[in-house]
């Protein structure tokens, strides 16, 4: 396969993509196509990398409504009301589901995707049925899952155990919630329990952590702390952290000092932590999200993730990374020109590096050919017109194929 004319990653000159064996195997610009090349005019479109979602809950996913609506809006009512959902999972309803979930991402360009999975089930039925998912969906998406205790470690009956026994099961990282826990204490407990799990092995480390408008929520100091002593660093994310949005800035300023020798990555999941965040305010209402800017500005990797999709935690979600960067930029005023500009470093470079699949990412020579491509001449555009996704490939083949839909206007007529 052959690509003419694109601009890659907003360079303002344009190149030729030649594709052999499923890898980029050379990026110049006039590359004379041979005589069985498929060739596709960019005609100075856009490429990026594939969209990447590392935080989403494809167990929970499409349930939204059932058995109830979350008509609080409160993570709390969130758990109680998926806690009685969970009743009635099973392997074929978890594997439906989330199959659909995938299939709507991959659908909008994504092609890398990182599923929490809840294991506070003794009979872990999920993890089961996304084990299988991840095997099945591998030719189309690349999708990570994580252990994620929902209902605590040390504050669910067995909650130890049934962390080891997912990490035998084969999951890709351990999470952990130490807002959730009973005490501080727990918390800061089920952190050290995961590292030593996660080096025991081999995992990563993804923790839902200070979600939650306490600014008297530390799990991020403790989770910073493990990742540097054990070394485990970029391997380690600390998911959602918005209590960090209510810390004063002193404690920030000691803190920042931790998180760049931990070098661990941050996620933040705009849509979901506006929709729950500042629940409990009346005025002045807190925006509830992580500090976004200054965690970027300070050197470290954020990346935006959707968290949920039609879920009891949120009631919309459409597998659309672009929603979850618009609303992103705006809720941590990162919207300065260049800002946006580069802003899909958030929805893809960003996010591969929290799943730790850098090697095999990105838009160069000896990589494998996966990458989107847009009818805009860059990001800005993009973003901005919604503009039409032409293609998204993958190790050279076409995944999805897009024209713009036809619009007819009729307003000279009124002139
Ligand atoms: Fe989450």
């Amino acid at each position: 396969m052959l690509i003419k004319a694109v601009r890659i990653e907003n360079a303002e000159t344009l190149q030729d993509i030649l594709i052999e064996d499923g890898r980029i195997k050379q990026i110049a610009p006039d590359i004379q196509p041979s005589d069985n090349d498929t060739v596709i005019e960019g005609n100075g479109a856009l490429v990026i990398p594939p969209f990447v979602d590392p935080h989403v809950h494809l167990d929970s996913t499409m349930t939204a409504g059932d058995p109830e609506w979350n008509e609080s809006g409160t993570l709390f009512d969130g758990i109680r009301i998926w806690s009685e959902r969970k009743q009635k999972l099973s392997y074929d309803d978890v594997y439906q589901r989330a199959t659909e979930a995938l299939k709507l991402q991959a659908s909008h360009g994504l092609q890398f995707v990182r599923s929490h999975v809840d294991v506070t089930d003794p009979d872990l039925v999920a993890l089961r049925a996304l084990l299988d998912v991840r095997k099945d969906v591998a030719p189309w998406m690349t999708l990570q899952l994580v252990a994620f205790p929902q209902e605590g470690i040390l504050s669910f009956p067995n909650g130890k155990a049934l962390m080891e026994n997912a990490a035998k099961l084969g999951v890709d990282a351990l999470g952990a919630i130490p807002h959730y826990e009973f005490t501080q204490a727990y918390g800061a407990e089920s952190i050290r329990f995961v590292g030593d799990l996660a080096q025991k092995y081999g995992l990563m480390i993804d923790a839902h952590c200070d979600e939650i408008d306490d600014p008297a929520s530390r799990g991020l100091e403790t989770l910073a702390t493990v990742a540097y002593e054990t070394g485990l660093k970029e391997k380690v994310t600390a998911s959602h952290t918005t209590a960090m949005g209510s810390y004063n800035d002193a404690y920030v300023y000691k803190l920042m000092r931790l998180l760049q020798m931990a070098d661990l990555n941050f996620v933040s999941n705009p849509l979901i932590n506006m929709y729950l965040g500042g629940r409990f305010d009346t005025y002045p209402k807190r925006r509830g999200l992580t500090r976004v800017k200054e965690l970027d500005a300070a050197g470290l990797n954020v990346a935006f993730g959707e968290d949920d999709i039609k879920d009891p935690w949120y009631p919309m979600g459409n597998g659309n990374m672009l929603d979850v960067l618009h609303l992103g930029l705006h809720a941590t005023q990162m919207m300065g020109y260049t800002e946006i500009l580069n802003s899909y470093r958030f929805i893809t470079h960003n996010g591969a590096r929290v799943m730790q699949v850098e090697d095999e990412y990105g838009i160069a020579e000896g990589k494998p050919a996966n990458l989107l491509m847009f009818d805009a001449d860059n990001w800005y555009d993009a973003l901005n017109e919604r503009a039409n996704m032409r293609y998204s490939i993958r190790n050279g083949e076409i995944l999805v194929e897009q024209k713009p839909a036809p619009r007819t206007t009729n307003f000279d007529q009124f002139v």
